[in-house]
């Protein structure tokens, strides 16, 4: 910002015309970001307004970055003025591919501006004071509020309140976002818009936010080191990716940042075992990206991120590894051009993801959290998430990530053989109605004992949970939670159609009691106090069923049912043999060209053998010929092609 405005309202836009002009000469296009991430000194300085207020009051001195007050109307005017003159710059440049629009925008702020708004906000939501009480339970510990102006968001024990504060600061990050799209929309209204996600980041619902982007873009840092585990962190990686295609409603994303080799801000920074970087080039494409990009392209010299991964290093060299990793990553998106015109087709699987709940969840006290000394995550609404799309990920099946919130979600789980709904925690009615709806037509929908609890305002259903009578459709209800500690599990006893899994299997953290009505008993605990109850449930109900899976259980069930789950429901499988743990599965399909890409990797230091389809074909002579008997080899990525059936 300060290269284009080194001073009030003095601008010079043009000291990177010659760079587009160069690119444009080599006919590259470039994605131009707008500077808003960062303010500069001289206007944190003269406008202190536009700096963050903290939970304590004081307000952030000049330095950082990410830390403007996203209410501030001064700092939205000033990036209104900005944006406006890169637009009319470089309106019509054929170097402008996309706007990048600030840079992964977030934070909260305390100002008084803030509050106001938040206040003013509230008034919007509900009308009265009244009714804001009944919502937040206020009468609970006399937090009764007689005035607006009492309404304070550190008071953490108000969890109604917390969840409307987090709906609060999204809601201002969404309208910055919008400040600043609209000059470049009048000006280059050709020009898409942008702004580069972090996956599930934790306080923002990038759901709401995707719906005033053109495209969807994301900044991918897996930690992967060389350990045996390394596959779970790439099935995790592939659900951030199913996420992001689901906010772009299934067309082709953009994956925004990656490092071909470390990062430096986690404590621990491993390199990537080589070849691993195709593997994670590939990865996005396999789950539906379209371009790959990289944070950095070249090592800063100084400044925080000097020991940041970046494709060209200090000393300027073109024969580094990493280098060469880049470039073969290049060579292979330049091979994977001819499938540009591909998606992820609609996935028979479906798995609902709601910031709301994740919020609504973590504010309420007394829910069974996971230790943060264990593995990732460490929030009990993403465990969950994880262990069933990793269970789908071992099955061979692809997933997609749907929003409950959506205006079409209806529409979106209709003729889905299986929607997974195992955190929805926030139930609101409208959804109960359409997963009922959705159960009724035939569909099998999957709860846990953390779905259906609570209303908008975070306040329990009541009659029974799953919550707004969804217990009826289910044959029971989740009538008490139980927990245990840290390091304890219990072995699980199977019941029912579930006795002919394969395994010895328990759960651990949490657990639901179920009272059954009509359901069938799928589990109980094998010891502890409560063995004579039901921990998983199925019951028939209209031409569908729901299955409550009420407990954390452990990989090994998961990963087993949703296999007894596949061929119950006789889902497609891309590979129709079961693969390896450690080796991904993921397809586009290309209408036009009547053809499906499928993308086989293996997440493993060790060789893994893969029966293929007779009627895979390799998709370039490097794969391994013609034989159906494969092995792929530690971190190796093959591309099979295949005619597409008509669904
Ligand atoms: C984020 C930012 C980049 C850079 C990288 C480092 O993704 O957008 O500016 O700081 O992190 O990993």
């Amino acid at each position: 910002w300060k290269l284009y405005e080194p001073e009030e309202a003095k601008y010079e836009i043009g000291w990177i015309d010659s760079k587009k002009e160069r690119l444009a000469k080599h006919r590259i296009k470039a994605i131009l970001a707008t500077p808003s991430g960062r303010k500069p000194m001289w206007m944190s300085e003269k406008y202190p307004e536009i700096r963050q207020v903290e939970r304590n009051g004081q307000r952030q001195p000049s330095g950082e970055r990410h830390n403007h007050c996203p209410s501030s109307p001064i700092y939205r005017q000033k990036v209104r003025e900005l944006n406006t003159r890169l637009a009319e710059r470089y309106a019509g440049h054929p170097a402008l591919a996309l706007w990048h629009v600030g840079n992964e925008l977030r934070g909260e702020c305390f100002c008084a501006h803030c509050l106001n708004e938040f206040r003013t906000w509230l008034q919007t939501r509900y009308g009265t004071l009244e009714a804001l009480n009944e919502a937040w339970w206020s009468r609970f510990w006399n937090h009764t509020l007689t005035d607006w102006e009492q309404i304070d968001p550190r008071d953490g024990s108000v969890d109604g309140l917390q969840l409307d504060w987090r709906r609060f600061q999204n809601h201002l990050h969404v309208s910055f976002l919008e400040n600043e799209i609209e000059p470049l929309k009048k000006i280059t209204p050709e020009i898409p818009c942008t702004t580069n996600f972090m996956g599930f980041f934790p306080e923002l619902d990038y759901w709401r936010w995707s719906e005033v982007l053109d495209i969807v873009s994301n900044d991918s840092y897996p930690s992967y080191d060389a350990n045996d585990e390394m596959w779970k962190q790439a099935a995790a990686t592939s659900l951030t990716h199913d996420l992001i295609r689901g906010m772009n409603r299934g067309d082709a994303w953009m994956q925004m940042e990656c490092s071909p080799s470390c990062i430096n801000w986690r404590r621990l920074n491993p390199l990537k075992p080589a070849g691993v970087h195709l593997a994670e080039v590939a990865q996005a494409v396999a789950h539906g990206a379209n371009t790959v990009h990289y944070f950095q392209f070249r090592k800063g010299r100084g400044g925080h991120e000097k020991f940041h991964g970046a494709i060209v290093d200090h000393d300027s060299r073109d024969d580094t590894r990493v280098f060469q990793e880049v470039a073969q990553a290049g060579n292979w998106l330049k091979e994977m051009k001819i499938a540009v015109d591909s998606v992820a087709p609609r996935a028979e699987v479906a798995l609902l993801h709601d910031w709301e709940s994740q919020w609504a969840l973590n504010a309420s006290c007394g829910v069974r959290q996971p230790t943060a000394a264990g593995p990732e995550p460490h929030d009990a609404y993403h465990q969950l998430l994880f262990q069933h799309h990793r269970s789908w990920w071992q099955a061979g099946i692809p997933v997609d990530v749907l929003w409950p919130e959506a205006h079409d979600f209806a529409a979106q789980i209709r003729g889905r053989k299986i929607v997974l709904a195992p955190g929805q925690y926030l139930w609101k009615e409208e959804i109960a109605h359409q997963l009922r709806d959705y159960v009724h037509a035939g569909g099998c929908l999957v709860l846990s004992h953390l779905s259906g609890v609570v209303d908008a305002s975070n306040r329990v259903l009541l009659g029974g949970l799953p919550g707004h009578g969804f217990h009826q459709a289910a044959g029971a209800k989740v009538e008490e939670w139980d927990m245990l500690r840290d390091d304890e599990q219990l072995p699980l006893q199977l019941e029912g159609k579930l006795s002919e899994l394969p395994g010895q299997y328990h759960f651990s953290l949490a657990y639901g009691l179920l009272h059954l009505q009509g359901a069938e008993a799928l589990a109980k605990p094998a010891a502890g106090p409560w063995t004579d109850r039901a921990i998983a449930s199925l019951h028939a109900w209209g031409e569908g069923e729901v299955l409550i899976l009420a407990a954390n259980f452990c990989d090994t069930f998961y990963r087993d049912l949703a296999r007894w789950l596949r061929d119950r429901h006789s889902l497609e499988r891309p590979l129709e043999l079961d693969v390896l743990e450690g080796v991904g599965v993921a397809v586009r399909d290309s209408v036009e060209q009547a053809q499906r890409f499928i993308f086989l990797t293996n997440y493993t230091s060790s060789p893994q053998p893969l029966a293929l389809n007779e009627d895979m074909i390799p998709f370039s002579s490097k794969e391994h010929g013609s034989s159906t008997q494969i092995t792929l080899q530690p971190y190796e990525v093959a591309v099979y092609t295949q005619a597409l059936k008509v669904r």
